[in-house]
């Protein structure tokens, strides 16, 4: 495919030339398009030489312009993939800016846009970044999650532009699932084209993209936060990519999404309605009040299930004399049993199973004791799964059928497990 790679400035440009080679290995045509920031960390010969095309950078540049100006980059891409994407770039895109080539290129363009941002810990918490982010996201922009870890400026936090192969993986993920919906595209035309002769319609593999139209989704995703005092909390490690990744393709599908989130740093999906929340409590109120009229509900998010039984209303202080401190935890609703077991349960509900022992007949059990539909096991043994790019699992149903799905970006592990929820809906749901 070709790919147009902009790298503006950010430290994280120095990791941009060994993105362009892993890009190549994989037969990607790479041209590269540099913000003035970007060239203060890397130099254009560089890139050129690992490209193998000349690199550009100026809006106007006479010579340039003359032969594959900012009009026909924009053309050329079947991708723009920006990494590192910099505060600075992301404001100038966001205002709608063209005050350089890169931005001018993303102006100009019809084709998907993917960014990598690379920026200071708190850079990337400021509101301001945060709401460029979400606007960009709600345009349909393609937001990869910084990585957390010690940054080139002596730092630790979320911000570190994600690894070349890390981003690699997810170029490959996003043509993927490009590949799979020009097919969804292809046979639904092929089925309207049939339309006359309906009866030849083949029944089997009448679920094209659009399968979840006017149907309503809930989703819960990301950690939940159990306050301890007014400083401190009890919580986990997910980062919500799983629950997302499933709102996404809900929403690709068709449905109307409703997605209810714990804290996370990953921006919502375009066109899903988020409610942001932080304790189980919280989640279970947001979600009963969501599931009404709902037809399917999943529960992604990992619930804590105890919170602590008297929350401090001020900070508990430490004593010279006192080596332990007892919390007394009490426990949290069983959001997704106590859907599943209502009057108003939505047709299908989903459950997640994160084990790291017995994980078969855990998952089992769970299926049985929260009345759901499928359970979707993941192995979360050794830190497994949380926070990470890529998740496998085993789906397993009420009637004894276990589907395994491979190791893959979660994205395309979303896609898998809803064609196997939209095989699982009876038959009078389609009427
Ligand atoms: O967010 P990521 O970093 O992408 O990580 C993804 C994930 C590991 C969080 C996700 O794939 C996952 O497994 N989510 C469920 C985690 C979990 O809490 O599993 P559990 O086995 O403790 O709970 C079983 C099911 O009951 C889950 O669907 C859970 O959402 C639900 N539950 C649990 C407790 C509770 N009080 N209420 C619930 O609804």
């Amino acid at each position: 495919m070709k790919i147009v790679l902009g790298v503006s400035g950010s430290i994280a440009a120095y990791k941009s030339p060994d993105l362009v080679r892993r890009l190549r290995e994989l037969g990607h045509e790479v041209r590269v398009v540099m913000s003035r920031g970007g060239i203060s960390f890397v130099t254009p010969l560089t890139l050129q030489a690992v490209s193998g095309y000349p690199v550009v950078y100026d809006l106007l540049d006479p010579a340039h312009e003359a032969g594959m100006g900012h009009i026909e980059l924009a053309r050329w891409a079947d991708l723009i993939l920006i990494a590192p994407a910099s505060a600075n770039l992301i404001s100038r895109l966001a205002a709608g800016s063209a005050e350089d080539l890169l931005s001018a290129i993303v102006l100009a363009t019809e084709k998907p846009i993917m960014l990598a941002p690379g920026m200071n810990r708190l850079m990337w918490a400021n509101p301001f970044v945060q709401r460029n982010i979400a606007a960009l996201s709600a345009a349909g922009i393609d937001i990869l999650t910084p990585g957390s870890g010690a940054q080139a400026c002596g730092e630790v936090g979320l911000g570190r532009m994600p690894e070349p192969l890390e981003i690699r993986d997810h170029v490959t993920a996003f043509f993927q699932r490009s590949a799979t919906d020009a097919a969804f595209d292809s046979r639904a035309e092929i089925e309207v084209e049939m339309v006359d002769g309906a009866d030849e319609i083949d029944d089997e593999n009448s679920e094209p993209q659009g399968a979840l139209i006017g149907k309503r989704v809930v989703i819960t995703a990301g950690p939940t936060v159990e306050e301890i005092d007014p400083v401190r909390y009890i919580s986990n490690y997910s980062s919500g990519k799983m629950g997302y990744a499933l709102a996404q393709v809900a929403q690709r599908l068709g449905a109307e999404v409703t997605l209810i989130s714990g804290p996370v740093a990953i921006a919502p999906p375009a066109g899903v309605e988020t409610i942001a929340i932080k304790s189980a409590e919280e989640m279970m109120q947001a979600v009963e009040r969501a599931c009404q009229g709902a037809d399917l509900f999943i529960a992604a998010a990992a619930v804590a299930d105890y919170r602590v039984a008297d929350r401090a209303l001020e900070k508990i202080k430490k004593s010279d004399d006192q080596d332990e401190l007892i919390l007394k935890l009490t426990k949290n609703p069983d959001i997704l049993a106590t859907i599943a077991k209502g009057e108003a349960r939505p047709t299908l509900c989903i459950g997640f199973a994160a084990e790291t022992n017995n994980i078969e007949e855990n998952a089992k059990s769970k299926l049985r004791r929260k009345n759901v539909d499928m359970i979707c096991l993941n192995d979360v043994s050794g830190g497994k799964v949380f926070g990470a790019a890529e998740n496998e699992m085993l789906l397993f149903k009420r009637d004894g059928s276990v589907t395994p799905i491979a190791k893959a970006d979660k994205a395309i592990v979303a896609e898998k497990i809803f064609e196997e929820i939209i095989n699982l809906f009876p038959a009078k749901f389609w009427c």
